[in-house]
């Protein structure tokens, strides 16, 4: 592919981004370097390039306005958590959840691989702002990547170009994130549409969190190859966040807006594919006529201290890069308008009238589509169109329910942190944590469970704080971080577990979940303002049937606490299990969390085989 040409001299005198980008080209040996200045001129350019090389697909521009449709190859759609790796300088540093690997060693494996791969390729460099440029919580890196795919994603996800080098000036700081595709051509050699490593055991995404580097090889695909989500906004920001006294979290972040306007912010951490980007673009259901749910981000949350003394947090992506399949306009009407246009689909069905199409979506499935395979597909075939993992990239300024203070450089102030996995059995729909180092380490022990799609049975697995596969440095030494924020913040946030994925007897989900998670959400507002009621119960502070709003609902007493209710035998079960995900880290754990597991246990034992709510 050839780019245009007056993008290949350094357009800027910041020495050492510049020595750093002629080090990366001399290993790499690409065709030429390319610095993108994030127009939209570059980007409109670039997806005329992926269109005539075949990643691009230009959907009908009637239907999907500038829309393009990707299919990556099949040994590439998702992300690759055992190729992953923190390679800190000591192992006990990287903990017992992360793979690692000694330094030194990784960098001679990578030094082997990145040496000539993107040969034949254009070597592309994209400086980037995660947060609004020139916050006082944002961060700069630069990615270098042989991906044009990469780049018009990241124009999308982050902010990037010209001004975040103006931002980073002559001597500013910033992140530097290696990308190679692994995929050199040889002279005359044709390239495909979508290249890659294809042996999954020579794909690397390495972090080095002492020096802050981030290399990625042999992946094309999400936040194996955008650099900025995953691995700087969560793997490396975790550990700056620890050094510098904040949090860098896995976390939607959401306004609720009352009728009176009164606005509180929350944070919601929760594994993938919990529904993160459907509750963060929640519409408010039939009874909440003037309730508002305002959207600041739908992934990861930066949260800091302000000089009141609150937490105040920013979105630090620009984009979302959501899972398609089960979108729809009863389970996300927000998210379906932010892609009517200028949003790029990965692994996603083409209609013939070339559109979009995936499982999920409304309506009928139509008589024919080409699959994420590029194959002829029919309902009756037996295979899905799109791939599960299928994406769409789109600007969040697109999205309708957006807050009007989502690019405050301030961030917005936070009141509460809600936690959630998916659990089958045993675990309330919600229940509040009697303090703070109660809520921290209810957040340590969130499990949940894969879905039957993914594995065919529910095993569990617990995800501390959604951060299990993004926790860059031993998560026992990120719990006590999480311990000692708390110590230092006036008025903490109010921590709450929640679930809306608990099955009666016979596997029907027991609570409608979607926009009725509004109900839950407003006892939690209620709550943090100082106005819901709640009684106490071995798991924390609990609501009764009357202290959530069902206008527009009719929802039972008894359906209410049968979601509510705990058995003793599964607690301890838990406790239990609990104990077993401690052990795993050793000396390194907090000494409150076997505090807070006694005293979990002395409750249980307090309280009757079957615990409910006194029905009013
Ligand atoms: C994501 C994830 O893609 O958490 O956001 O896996
Ligand atoms: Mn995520």
């Amino acid at each position: 592919m050839s780019v245009n040409t007056a993008r290949t001299e350094p357009p800027t005198q910041h020495a050492g981004l510049r020595a750093w980008v002629e080090q990366i080209a001399s290993l790499c040996k690409p065709d030429q370097v390319y610095w993108c200045d994030g127009s939209q001129r570059e980007y409109d350019e670039m997806c005329e390039l992926l269109v005539k090389g075949g990643t691009f697909i230009r959907l009908n521009p009637a239907k999907r306005p500038n829309c393009f449709l990707a299919r990556s190859h099949p040994s590439d759609v998702a992300r690759v958590e055992e190729r992953t790796f923190i390679c800190s300088a000591s192992k006990d540093d990287a903990g017992p959840t992360n793979n690692w690997a000694p330094p030194a060693e990784m960098r001679a494996t990578l030094k082997g691989l990145f040496d000539g791969c993107m040969r034949g390729r254009t070597m592309y460099v994209i400086p980037f702002s995660m947060g609004p440029i020139g916050s006082p919580i944002a961060k700069i890196g630069v990615e270098i990547t042989d991906s044009p795919y990469v780049v018009v994603n990241m124009a999308i996800m982050t902010r990037s170009g010209a001004k975040v080098l103006e931002a980073l000036g002559s001597d500013g700081a910033f992140i530097p994130c290696v990308h190679s595709v692994g995929a050199p051509l040889a002279p005359g050699q044709q390239d495909v549409s979508w290249p890659c490593e294809g042996d999954v055991a020579r794909k690397y995404i390495v972090h080095f969190p002492e020096t802050h580097q981030i290399w990625s090889y042999g992946s094309g695909y999400g936040g194996n190859a955008l650099l900025g989500k995953k691995c700087l906004a969560l793997r490396i920001a975790s550990v700056m966040a620890r050094d510098e006294g904040w949090l860098a979290e896995h976390m939607l972040i959401m306004g609720v807006q009352a009728p009176s306007g009164e606005k509180t912010y929350l944070g919601a951490a929760f594994p993938s594919a919990c529904g993160k980007t459907n509750l963060a673009m929640l519409v408010p259901p039939k009874g909440f006529e003037g309730w508002k749910v305002l959207t600041v981000g739908d992934d990861i949350a930066w949260i800091k201290k302000a000089p009141d003394g609150r937490l105040r947090a920013i979105n630090p992506e620009s984009g979302f890069f959501g899972v398609a399949p089960g979108t729809n306009m009863s389970s996300n009407p927000n998210a379906m308008a932010s892609v009517k246009a200028n949003t790029i689909f990965t692994n996603v069905a083409l209609t013939d009238d070339g559109d979009v199409w995936w499982e999920g979506m409304d309506g009928d499935p139509p008589a024919h589509v080409i699959d994420w395979k590029g194959e002829d597909w029919n309902p009756g075939c037996g295979r899905p169109a799109a791939h599960p993992n299928a994406r769409f990239t789109a600007p969040a300024r697109q999205c309708p329910s957006i807050d009007p203070e989502w690019e405050n450089p301030q961030g917005v102030p936070i009141s509460a942190f809600v936690f959630g996995g998916r659990r089958s059995k045993d675990l309330p729909l919600v229940f509040q944590a009697f303090n703070w180092a109660h809520g921290v380490y209810l957040a340590a022990t969130m499990g949940s469970e894969a879905t039957a799609a993914a594995i065919g049975q529910a095993a569990m697995r617990r995800d501390p704080m959604a951060m299990l596969p993004f926790c860059g440095y031993n998560m026992a030494d990120y719990f006590t971080h999480w311990l000692n924020i708390g110590r230092r913040v006036a008025n903490p946030p109010r921590i709450f577990r929640v679930n809306w994925f608990r099955k009666d007897d016979n596997g029907k989900f027991l609570w409608p979940g979607f926009g009725e998670n509004m109900r839950v959400l407003k006892w939690i507002v209620d709550r943090v303002q100082g106005r819901g009621f709640a009684v106490e119960s071995p798991y924390g502070w609990m609501p009764r049937h009357d202290d959530i709003e069902w206008k527009g609902l009719d929802f039972k007493n008894d359906t209410f606490y049968e979601l509510m209710s705990v058995s003793r035998s599964a607690g301890n079960h838990e406790a239990q299990q609990h104990e077993e995900l401690f052990d795993r880290f050793f000396d390194r754990l907090p000494k409150e969390f076997v505090f807070e597991r006694e005293l979990l246990r002395s409750r249980l034992w307090r309280s009757p085989e079957r615990w409910e709510l006194a029905h009013e």
